[in-house]
C-alpha cells in the first residue's frame, strides 16, 4: 500500500532489510547508554505479545481506558457533537474505536496507520460494524503533518490517541506531535478541531514496575522479542538469554523505563558489525510517561491544545481528555 504522498512508507534494501530499522538499531547499540525506539517492538509476535499484555491482570491501562469510553458516551455527544470526522491516531487492531463512533454518530472514520496491514483489517472491521459511515484509512506517518482525503477535509474534526502512546514520546517530541495533529486536523485553516486523548496518571511505583513486568512474563517476552527481531532481521547473533527483561519507574522525568540488562559479558554482531556489553550494561528500550492532571495539562497547553474536560476510571488510574485546538490570537 501506498501513502497519501504515494510513496510506499517502509523502505527495504536488495535484501529486504527495513532500512530505518537497520539504521536505528546500529545507532542505538553505538550509543552509550545503548537505546533502541520503541516503535520496533512491533512486529507480527511483538504485536500479538502487546495484545496478549492488554489482558494480564497488572497491566491495568487498557481495562481502565475501555471503562471510561463505555461509561462517558453521553458526555462525549454533549460536548463534542455529531457530524465531526474522527481521525484516529495510529489506529492499530483497536477495539476503543467503536465505543466512541456509537456515542458521538460521526460523519466519517478516518484511521492512520504506518501499518498497512493493521490499517486495512481495522478499517474493514470498522466499516462492517458501522454500515453507511464513510471510512477512509490513510497510510502515513502521523508524527508528521497528514494530507487529509479531499472528503474529509471539509468536515469538522475530532482527534482520537487512546492508549496512553503519547507517553511513549519524552515531552518535547509530544509536543511535536500534538502540534502535528493541530495541523493534520486542520487548525491553521480556521477550523476548531478537537482531541480525545488517553493519558495514564502517576501512581504508586508498585503498581507501575508490576503493570510493566507482569507475574506471567508477558511483558519480558514481549521486551525480549526486539533482540529475536534484530537477530531474524538484520543478521544478529545476540545471545538472548543472557538478557534480562527491566522495568523501573524513573521519578525525576516520570516514567516507567524498560530495559534490557546483559546478565554476562557478551559479544555480538548485528548487520556485521561487533558490538559488546559488560556485565550489568543495559539496552533501554522504551519510556511510558505518566502524567498527573497538571503535568497533562501543560503538556496540552504547549502543543496548541485547551483542555475541556477530564475523565477517570473508577479506581483513578487512567484519564482520557477532551480538548479543543488553541486559537491563534494575542495574549498579553
Ligand atoms: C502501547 C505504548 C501504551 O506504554 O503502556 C505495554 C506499551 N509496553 N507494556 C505502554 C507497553 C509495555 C504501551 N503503549
Amino acid at each position: 500500500m501506498k501513502s497519501d504522498t504515494g510513496i510506499a512508507l517502509v523502505d527495504l534494501d536488495e535484501d529486504g532489510v527495513d532500512r530505518a530499522f537497520r539504521a536505528d538499531v546500529l545507532k542505538g547499540l553505538r550509543q552509550r547508554p545503548k537505546a533502541i525506539p520503541a516503535r520496533w517492538f512491533y512486529d507480527e509476535e511483538g504485536s500479538r505479545l502487546f495484545e496478549q499484555i492488554t489482558q494480564v491482570e497488572e497491566y491495568y491501562p487498557t481495562r481502565a481506558e475501555r471503562e471510561i469510553l463505555e461509561a462517558r458516551g453521553a458526555q462525549f455527544a454533549e460536548l463534542i457533537g455529531p457530524g465531526r470526522a474522527v481521525v484516529e491516531f495510529g489506529s492499530g487492531s483497536s477495539f476503543k474505536t467503536p465505543l466512541l463512533l456509537e456515542a458521538i454518530d460521526p460523519a466519517a472514520y478516518v484511521p492512520l496507520d504506518i501499518s498497512g496491514d493493521f490499517l486495512r483489517e481495522s478499517a474493514a472491521a470498522l466499516a462492517e460494524k458501522f454500515p453507511g459511515l464513510p471510512v477512509h484509512p490513510v497510510e502515513a506517518d502521523f508524527m508528521r503533518r497528514v494530507a487529509l482525503p479531499d472528503e474529509v477535509v471539509p468536515l469538522k474534526k475530532l482527534g482520537f490517541f487512546p492508549g496512553s502512546t503519547i507517553g511513549n514520546m519524552v515531552p518535547r517530541t509530544a509536543v511535536d506531535l500534538l502540534r502535528s495533529m493541530r495541523a493534520t486536523l486542520g487548525a491553521e485553516e480556521g477550523e476548531s478541531p478537537m482531541l480525545l486523548i488517553g493519558m495514564d496518571l502517576v501512581k504508586d511505583r508498585e503498581v507501575l514496575e508490576a503493570a510493566y513486568d507482569d507475574g506471567e512474563g508477558v511483558t519480558a517476552a514481549f521486551n525480549l522479542n526486539l533482540l529475536t527481531r534484530i537477530n531474524r532481521e538484520l543478521d544478529g547473533t545476540i545471545p538472548v538469554e543472557a538478557l534480562a527483561h527491566e522495568a523501573v519507574w524513573n521519578d525525576k522525568l516520570g516514567r516507567i523505563e524498560m530495559h534490557l540488562r546483559a546478565t554476562r559479558d557478551i559479544d555480538f554482531e548485528v548487520s556485521g558489525e561487533r558490538f559488546s556489553m559488560t556485565e550489568g550494561e543495559t539496552i533501554h528500550t522504551e519510556n511510558s510517561h505518566k502524567f498527573t492532571r497538571r503535568g497533562a495539562y501543560t503538556l496540552l497547553l504547549a502543543g496548541g491544545w485547551t483542555p475541556v474536560e477530564r475523565w477517570l476510571d473508577a479506581q483513578e488510574r487512567f484519564s482520557v481528555i477532551l480538548a479543543r485546538a488553541t486559537e491563534q490570537r494575542e495574549a498579553p
